[in-house]
């Protein structure tokens, strides 16, 4: 708090959007913000303070960075579910359900990234094509190659994303020859993969531990990665009740387990650092326990619609309490953009209310707080990012509604709340916002877009 000082730190002025646990939208006309030397938010205030700001935090006017009138901050978002090791087919092989889809197409990529060069474009790519489209925060899949998601950690540090990274863990049910390993390698490679990513001592990239999902691990290797993330405190990532051919195939693998749900729960994987995308055939118990446990989910609706998988009911999530973000899923999910995640978690929601007029259709906003604040909750990492509270780092994505390429045709409005209001709902839900509207993104105070290659 005390830390910040005026060069050192940043200070903006202009709109700010965000939320909190109260308000799903809160929008902060004409606010002060200001950014410590470590990237933390110093103070938020309105500009009728700036006398009071500017002496207690001992900046001047000139220091003061002015957004124009049709720009404004909203936090970074969170994609909190995405395979980085299948950007390289994203938009193709969408023909298929998940468990031929993943024999088909996406083993067989994924075997490639033994090939570090191959690896690293892949990866390269994929970290610099989502934070231009706003991903401050990634909890990614690699593959199960240790020294390539090593090296996936390093990409993005050095790009600047806040990053969970994961080693998949799978030790059975494959087809492809080369890519599997023994639940003993899986298990000691895991163990290095942690200590070596930790060893790197990035400050924004954690390691999660990573079981691809039930039916591609032993109980043994479930029971073993369990342990290590209990020993080491570590996230957890896996998917969950994606489909219902899989749901149907965990539970004869699995028969002395009651649930999908429970065959985590039984091998210690669900625990309130824990996400599980998709989720959309869950029971209320098995919701239930989500919420004991303190687990979260990631909803994925582009990748739920592509592979033909299910629905997932948020509604009924948001009603169990049960911790949620949004994901992507690419390949699954044909889109790297988190506001395509927003805009399909939207349409997701009405095709339940088309189904059932009774069904209480998502708001924009609460969209809007799932892809910002809700993600940072369903990572644990809330109390570091997702909105723009004081304390938090500042991770931002400064938004230019009328950007160069961006054909916006606005309503008038009276008064900049309403205007505010008017250009965010445009931006998010309408063709014209895109990467060309995210004019600046800030992780942790740095600028990380546009980047300096
Ligand atoms: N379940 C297990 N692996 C995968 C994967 O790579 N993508 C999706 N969508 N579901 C999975
Ligand atoms: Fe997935």
């Amino acid at each position: 708090f005390c830390s910040f000082q005026v060069p050192g730190g940043h200070v903006y002025r202009g709109t700010f959007v965000h939320s909190t646990q109260q308000a799903p939208l809160q929008i902060l006309e004409d606010a002060l913000l200001g950014v410590d030397t470590e990237g933390k938010i110093a103070f938020i205030g309105k500009g009728a303070e700036l006398d009071r700001l500017s002496k207690t935090f001992g900046f001047s006017p000139p220091d003061i960075t002015q957004l124009e009138q049709h720009e404004f901050f909203m936090p970074g978002m969170v994609d909190t579910h995405i395979h980085a090791s299948q950007y390289s087919y994203a938009g193709t092989a969408l023909d298929m359900p998940l468990l031929q889809w993943l024999n088909t197409y996406t083993f067989p990529v994924e075997s490639r990234f033994k090939d570090l060069g191959f690896a690293h474009r892949v990866y390269t790519q994929v970290v610099k094509r989502t934070l231009r489209n706003g991903t401050t925060t990634a909890c990614y899949f690699a593959t199960i190659h240790t020294d390539a998601s090593l090296l996936l950690g390093q990409i993005a540090n050095d790009f600047g994303q806040r990053a969970l990274v994961g080693k998949v863990c799978m030790d059975r049910n494959n087809s492809v020859k080369h890519y599997k390993e023994t639940n003993q390698e899986s298990q000691e490679e895991t163990c290095r993969f942690i200590a070596e990513l930790l060893g790197k001592k990035y400050p924004l990239v954690k390691p999660v531990v990573t079981p691809r999902f039930a039916p591609s691990c032993t109980g043994v290797l479930l029971g073993q990665l369990g342990e290590i993330a209990k020993n080491n405190n570590l996230h957890i990532q896996s998917h969950i009740s994606e489909n219902a051919e899989e749901v149907k195939l965990v539970n004869e693998l699995f028969p002395e387990s009651e649930s999908y749900t429970d065959v985590y729960h039984k091998y210690n994987l669900l625990t309130d650092k824990t996400v599980m995308a998709h989720g959309c055939y869950l029971s209320d118990e098995e919701l239930a326990l989500f919420r004991e446990t303190g687990a979260s989910l990631s909803h994925c609706p582009n990748s739920n619609i592509s592979l033909c998988s299910g629905v997932l009911d948020v509604r009924n999530v948001l009603k169990h309490k049960v911790k949620l973000g949004l994901g992507t899923d690419v390949a699954g999910g044909y889109s790297a953009s988190m506001l395509d995640a927003v805009r399909r978690a939207l349409d997701s929601s009405k095709v339940l209310t088309i189904q059932d007029p009774e069904h209480e259709t998502l708001s924009f906003e609460e969209v809007f707080r799932l892809a910002t604040l809700g993600g940072s909750q369903a990572l644990s990492l809330d109390d570091q990012t997702g909105n723009f509270e004081v304390g938090k780092d500042f991770d931002a994505l400064r938004v230019n509604v009328a950007a160069p390429g961006g054909p916006i045709d606005l309503i008038q409005c009276d008064g900049l709340k309403c205007a505010t209001q008017h250009l965010l709902y445009v931006y998010l839900s309408s063709l014209a916002g895109d990467d060309r509207n995210i004019v600046e993104v800030f992780v942790a105070g740095r600028k990380v877009v546009p980047f300096t290659e």
